[in-house]
């Protein structure tokens, strides 16, 4: 790849093409329906049957040598992801490391986040010039654990999933509104380096795959956005996918533009937008 194409910024289709493998036709485009063009996504439906991954210069750590063959795959085949999404870029041969809390560490000028469940891994990457952070996170569309709502969300909050479930209640909004704060977490940490208890994010999920949340945390004035995080969900393929794009301070020219009109949040049967499909909207990476 040349560096022609990272000066001029947009992946070409034919590169978003080449984000999704034979595997993950489609899968790719999950994210792609609520992130806004300037956030390059590519996702896997399974794992790569080699599960070797670099995380950058020095031996393996040891957590990941350890770690159980599920998790390695998993692991690898996240990191992949990320990689081609950086190569859409130019960064053909980057790699991806781990921070200890876990985060992603991604290469100078970029930023993104990584999520995987059962059957899906997903990446997300843009220029540290369109975003200022992105948190995304998948879910199996299905009921959240009991007790986990309970941990998660406020009597408020509770009282507001309670309205959403008797009104649409094909949702699963209890889980919908847990990934919501998991993806405003994995964009919050790497930009303040605090941790963030559900309780201090006071959230609101619409009906129209929009949600917002409200920082009670005193790291928040460090925000390039203040206290309010918002981002995207959608309900697609037995997956919910969230999403966040926290916007450089400056937003004049960052080209991050608006996320795509996600039309409805929930999407049944496959998808039929494919991955190299050119999005609309504003593209100056
Ligand atoms: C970090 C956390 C959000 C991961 O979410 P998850 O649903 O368990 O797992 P996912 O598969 O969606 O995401 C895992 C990926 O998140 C990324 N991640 C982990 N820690 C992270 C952090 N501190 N910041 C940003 N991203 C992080 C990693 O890339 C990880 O994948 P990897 O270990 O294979 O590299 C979750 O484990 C956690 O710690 N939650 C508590 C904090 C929280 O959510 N607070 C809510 C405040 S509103």
């Amino acid at each position: 790849m040349t560096s022609a194409v990272a000066d001029a910024g947009r992946p070409s289709a034919e590169q978003r093409r080449r984000l999704s493998g034979p595997r993950s036709v489609g899968a790719a485009s999950l994210f792609d329906r609520i992130l806004p063009d300037a956030v390059v996504t590519a996702a896997a439906t399974a794992d790569d049957p080699a599960p070797e991954v670099s995380l950058g210069p020095g031996p393996e750590p040891g957590w990941l040598a350890r770690a159980v063959p599920s998790r390695r795959a998993e692991f690898a085949t996240t990191r992949r992801c990320a990689q081609r999404a950086l190569s859409a870029f130019g960064l053909g041969h980057a790699t991806v490391g781990r921070g200890s809390r876990g985060e992603p560490l991604w290469p100078e000028g970029f930023v993104g986040s990584l999520t995987h469940c059962h059957g899906y891994r997903a990446a997300a990457v843009a220029r540290a010039r369109s975003a200022a952070g992105i948190g995304i996170d998948v879910e199996p569309h299905s009921q959240l654990p009991t007790g986990v709502a309970r941990l998660t969300a406020s009597d408020a909050e509770c009282r507001q999933l309670d309205r959403r479930c008797a009104t649409d209640p094909q949702i699963h909004w209890r889980t919908v509104f847990f990934s919501a704060k998991e993806a405003i977490f994995k964009a919050w940490y790497p930009l303040t380096r605090c941790e963030l208890r559900f309780r201090e994010v006071v959230l609101s999920v619409a009906a129209d795959g929009t949600f917002s949340g409200r920082i009670l945390h005193p790291a928040a004035d460090v925000m390039p956005t203040g206290d309010v995080i918002s981002g995207t969900w959608l309900v697609m393929d037995e997956l919910i996918c969230t999403a966040v794009v926290v916007e450089p301070q400056s937003t004049a020219g960052s080209g991050v533009g608006p996320p795509p009109a996600i039309g409805p949040p929930v999407v049944s049967g496959r998808l039929s937008l494919s991955s190299d499909e050119p999005k609309s909207g504003p593209v100056a990476l």
